[in-house]
């Protein structure tokens, strides 16, 4: 588009993507998480780490439901990661993130801070003051690694 402003532009891209973002939202959805390998993790303790997310950890607090997300923005100062990502978003808030498959992307969060599900453990055992013990901390990690 030779000559055009920059708000035209805009106005063009929009009309071009916005009739199709329903169809990739449905394909998007249609797309069912990957199982962890076999015997990745043990599932005696994530049993035990599962009671843990939902209880002690808080951790369902705002990961719930099928996708493990309450699907709000949450400032980042509740989870005490890097506001600097959601700073460029047009809400500034981070969205809970699903948790589904969590084992096949490290790292984590939006920043990058955690490198291992330990870590992220570790993170909100200091963030939200949980007081877990290592016993507690390996079943949780166990858990999310079954997700
Ligand atoms: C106050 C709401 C809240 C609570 C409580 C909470 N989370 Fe989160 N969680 C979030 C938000 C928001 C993000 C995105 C933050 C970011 O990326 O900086 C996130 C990100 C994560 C991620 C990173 C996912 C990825 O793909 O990078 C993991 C893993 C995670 N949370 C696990 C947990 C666990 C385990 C607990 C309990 C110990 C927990 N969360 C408690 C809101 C919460």
């Amino acid at each position: 588009m030779p000559g055009a402003t920059r708000s035209s532009t805009v106005e063009w891209h929009r009309a071009q993507v916005t009739p199709r973002l329903a169809a990739l939202a449905a394909y998007q959805h249609s797309l069912s998480t990957p199982p962890p390998p076999a015997f990745s993790f043990d599932p005696a303790d994530a049993e035990a780490g599962r009671a843990l997310f939902a209880g002690a950890a808080r951790c369902s607090e705002c990961h719930s439901g099928p996708t493990f997300s309450d699907g709000r923005l949450h400032p980042a100062a509740a989870v005490g990661t890097d506001p600097r990502h959601a700073q460029r978003s047009a809400t500034g808030l981070y969205r809970a993130t699903p948790l589904r498959g969590l084992w096949q992307h490290p790292p984590y969060f939006h920043d990058g801070s955690a490198a291992t599900l330990e870590d992220v453990v570790r993170h909100y055992d200091g963030h939200l003051h949980l007081g877990l013990n290592d016993a507690q901390v390996r079943v949780l990690v166990e858990y999310l690694k079954s997700l």
